[in-house]
């Protein structure tokens, strides 16, 4: 098979770990006869040192012309970087909501899955992480708070901050259909997060799932308020299966789920629209801290690769291979710096890339 990919490396860590998912997709197109033809597009901190833009219109069209986006991470130092003294849209992080809104990509899959192999990275108690857990967080992802109007102003003398929350049931239900699906795939149980005791988008989010879960009787359907489901996921994270949520609750949740996993350098993400054509990215952010060192973890970029594989051009054996190579180094005992034990011995991100490409 012929892969066009549109390969956005960004800030930060961004490229570190990008060029070794691409090494990884290369030990896969060498083994099972695929070709990856990439294309390097800027967004983000670097677009904006080149053309004063986050993301230019040009780039949304080569996205767009493509099979599928890989994305590193975008943004710097919001304390320090001189993007941050920009007007909010031209930050680095408006170029990531305008391909997210531009591109149609409503539904975020961010399946956070605890290795056994990782079991001591996992901060909760031993009772806890002993029993595990493998979750898919689905995120509505072009709506809610991040796209509805907002504003400051001056009323009656006192300076005030508007940011609204909207969702049509449109909106809500190809998720909802969405995350049925995968349900279906999976343990078949979806819980519903929202603030129904407070906010009316959440009970017409609750409205319209449960008209969607009427569809699929042979999927457990439950709704838990996000306050109860950001203590539950640490206090018995075992009981998710789909969690299916708003973009905001989403954004929280999902940080959340990736560090009870060991790391946020973990968490893979795909996000979706109607079609085949996705944008794969790590769940994790650019983290200026510690970019250029070689020490960030690849596997969540990697891991995102697979995703790719698997939603966009169907290849499951192959994503298979790099979801079983990723097993085969954690069980073989090797680490980046920020899943491994005190005094365990660590790899560099560019080999930590290179030990999964050899095992696919
Ligand atoms: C994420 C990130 C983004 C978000 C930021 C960088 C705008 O935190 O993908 O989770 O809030 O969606
Ligand atoms: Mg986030």
């Amino acid at each position: 098979m012929n892969c066009n990919i549109a390969v956005i490396k960004g800030d930060g860590i961004g490229p570190e770990v990008v060029t070794e998912a691409m090494k990884v997709l290369d030990a896969v197109g060498k083994k099972f006869g695929h070709t990856f033809n990439y294309e390097q597009l800027l967004m983000g901190g670097c677009s904006i040192d080149k053309y004063g833009d986050p993301l230019t219109d040009e780039t949304v069209a080569i996205a767009k012309s493509k099979d599928a986006v890989l994305l590193g991470s975008i943004g710097g130092n919001t304390q320090t970087s001189p993007w941050y003294k920009l007007p909010p849209n031209k930050r680095p992080e408006a170029g990531l909501l305008k391909i997210r809104k531009e591109l149609g990509l409503f539904a975020n899959l961010r399946p956070a899955y605890l290795y056994p192999e990782l079991k001591e990275a996992c901060p909760l108690k031993e009772s806890v992480a002993e029993r595990g857990f493998d979750m898919m967080i689905m995120r509505e992802l072009t709506g809610g708070l991040y796209f509805g109007e907002r504003y400051t102003k001056e009323i009656d003398g006192v300076m005030t901050a508007v940011d609204t929350l909207t969702y049509n049931e449109n909106e809500i239900r190809r998720i909802a259909v969405k995350g049925f699906d995968i349900a279906m795939k999976r343990r078949k149980k979806v819980t519903l997060v929202d603030k129904a005791n407070v906010l009316d988008s959440s009970r017409l989010w609750r409205k319209v799932t449960e008209e969607v879960a009427k569809d699929y009787p042979e999927v457990e359907y439950e709704t838990m308020l996000v306050d109860n489901a950001a203590m539950q996921l640490v206090k018995d994270p075992a009981q998710f299966d789909v969690m299916l949520t708003e973009n905001m609750f989403g954004d929280i949740l999902s940080d959340e789920a990736s560090m009870i996993t060991g790391s946020i350098g973990m968490l893979s993400s795909a996000s979706l629209n109607e079609t085949k054509f996705g944008l794969y990215e790590p769940s994790g952010g650019s983290a200026p801290d510690i970019a250029g060192q070689n020490i960030a973890n690849p596997i969540a970029t990697i891991l995102s690769a697979a995703m790719m594989l698997r939603y966009t051009f169907d290849l499951d054996k192959e994503a298979d291979a790099i979801e079983n190579a990723v097993k085969k180094v954690l069980e073989e005992g090797y680490r980046t710096i920020d899943i491994a034990k005190p005094g365990e011995p660590q790899v560099k991100c560019d080999e930590m890339g290179t030990l999964i490409s050899e095992r696919i």
